[in-house]
């Protein structure tokens, strides 16, 4: 293989797994401002809002279709008791949220404001619910209030609330890092507390649940497996669906420790190196947890729910150490990126992703100023946008005869390259990342099966991988037309500069 040139083969008439919108899901937890001044300003703010829900931030994401958004948490969903987040706003009781900040909650923002915030997004709800220290009464009246038609308890809390008719929410999360924050349990001690709520997590009428178990840290495949374990055993229940339809799993990228995780503005090149280096083992973890489910469930009706992943780097200076508020760079875009090939190359077994998370707390699509109010968006929320293409798409294999550049980073090989490839209502869309931070390299692709015209292509990269985005340049990192591409005999030849994001798009003949 020459050094620049990468040969990549891809059949584009052989349709693999159809990629879930559900990988390009989010989350939004109370913590720091992510919720309060992020999303919600209150009616009473000067900032243009509906309900006390920010205009400006949700027209910004309703361009990118967010297909879902997880909600109260995270760490906050254990300590979360609905019934104090709804009916009038000065009657809800205030509480301590422990985990972030120790700061106050008012409670202004609960279930009402929640799904007239993903009405406004055009997106479905996904709830996460509270097993750490919350009972099963109390989900199981959440899921009544929320869902139930006709005359009941909840069913007349809800309308007296102001909200006649119920509402489809179909994701339901049980509980949170049921191992840590959540509860601090044994993976088959939790295995048992699951089968428990998602008994009485009903479904009412015609709405369905699609029930998640809170699975595990990174690469603890134990914990995947006591759960897989304890959905074949039945019991003397006559069971018509699996007791929960996924098993979750949280995987954060950072360049140093737990302790003191790195700058997000502020590193250098072997910093940069690590930090992809991480990203890039998603694909390992995936496979991982996925040849466990395998075991027990061939023909993998179970899913995967990766509902936290991203970079979590130290805050900025100056912020409030429990409000995890970061900026964004170049090198996020990337690690979104690398993130997404993999999401593609696991369809078969991934049925959601969400960051962590939306607005102002880790790898944010948005970031809003608490002084000024001001709204920007960051390198991370245009690689989202770049990339819907790709939502329910059929994934495309990709092949790289030659292999892939490489690199040794931290006494393992990083690949340089990353692409994935789908084909939806008659378009290619290829995406491509160059994670070399100072040489350019060209991909070749051989496409097999069909040919490719009106080719458009888009190009996310900056002078440095630090580069990022403030409300004085917001468009420091933003896309932009790529001319770098050119039609071969076999296909097209894209080149991609260093530390660059490049997604190419043609229609199919
Ligand atoms: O996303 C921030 C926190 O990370 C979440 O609350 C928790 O689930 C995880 O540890």
């Amino acid at each position: 293989m020459t050094d620049n040139v990468v040969p990549a083969v891809i059949n584009v008439d052989l349709e693999g797994p159809r990629i879930s919108r559900h990988v390009y899901g989010h989350f939004a937890e109370h913590l720091g401002r992510c919720i309060y001044g992020g999303f919600y300003v209150g009616e009473d703010s000067d900032i243009p809002n509906e309900g006390g829900i920010r205009l400006d931030v949700v027209e910004a994401l309703r361009a990118l279709d967010i297909p879902n958004l997880r909600w109260p948490g995270g760490c906050f969903a254990d300590e979360y008791h609905w019934k104090d987040g709804i009916g009038p706003k000065e009657d809800r009781p205030v509480m301590v949220n422990t985990h972030w900040g120790n700061v106050e909650e008012n409670n202004h923002f609960g279930t009402h404001e929640f799904m007239a915030l993903c009405e406004l997004l055009g997106t479905e709800p996904y709830i996460s619910g509270n097993v750490g220290s919350g009972t099963v009464a109390e989900m199981s009246d959440w899921v009544e209030y929320l869902t139930r038609g006709g005359d009941s308890p909840m069913v007349r809390l809800r309308k007296a609330n102001g909200r006649e008719e119920p509402w489809k929410v179909k994701y339901w999360g049980l509980g949170n890092e049921t191992w840590g924050c959540g509860g601090n349990m044994t993976a088959e001690h939790y295995a048992n507390e699951a089968r428990r709520y998602a008994t009485y997590c009903r479904d009412h009428g015609d709405n369905k649940l699609y029930r998640i178990a809170a699975g595990a840290s990174d690469f603890d495949y134990h914990w995947t497996e006591a759960l897989m374990k304890q959905l074949s055993h039945l019991g003397c229940q006559r069971v018509e669906r699996p007791l929960y339809q996924a098993i979750s799993v949280h995987y954060y990228t950072f360049a140093g420790t737990w302790e003191d995780k790195g700058a997000a503005t502020v590193f250098d090149t072997d910093q940069y190196y690590t930090t992809l280096a991480k990203a890039a083992r998603i694909d390992e973890l995936l496979t991982g947890h996925a040849n466990v489910m395998d075991l027990y469930d061939p023909r993998k009706e179970i899913g995967i729910v990766l509902d936290e992943w991203g970079t979590w780097w130290n805050v900025e200076p100056g912020t409030n150490p429990g409000f995890l508020y970061q900026q964004n760079t170049m090198r996020d875009a990337l690690v979104a990126g690398v993130h997404f090939d993999a999401f593609h190359r696991h369809a078969d077994r991934l049925h959601m992703a969400n960051i962590a998370q939306t607005v102002n707390v880790l790898q944010s699509m948005i970031l809003t100023d608490p002084d000024t109010g001001a709204m920007v968006t960051t390198p991370t929320y245009h690689v989202f946008a770049m990339n819907r293409g790709h939502q329910d798409a059929a994934g495309l294999r990709v092949d790289t005869p030659e292999g892939l550049p490489s690199r040794e980073v931290d006494g393992g090989e990083l690949s340089t390259v990353s692409v994935s490839a789908s084909r939806k209502n008659g378009r290619l869309l290829v995406s491509l990342s160059n994670l070399d931070v100072e040489k350019s390299v060209d991909v070749e692709l051989d496409l097999r099966g069909g040919t490719v015209g009106e080719v458009t292509s888009q190009i996310l990269t900056a002078e440095a991988p630090q580069a990022h985005n403030t409300p004085e340049t917001p468009e420091a990192v933003a896309p932009r037309e790529h001319d770098g591409v050119t039609a071969t005999g076999k296909g097209l030849r894209v080149r991609l500069p260093a530390h660059s994001f490049v997604t190419v798009e043609g229609r199919l003949a």
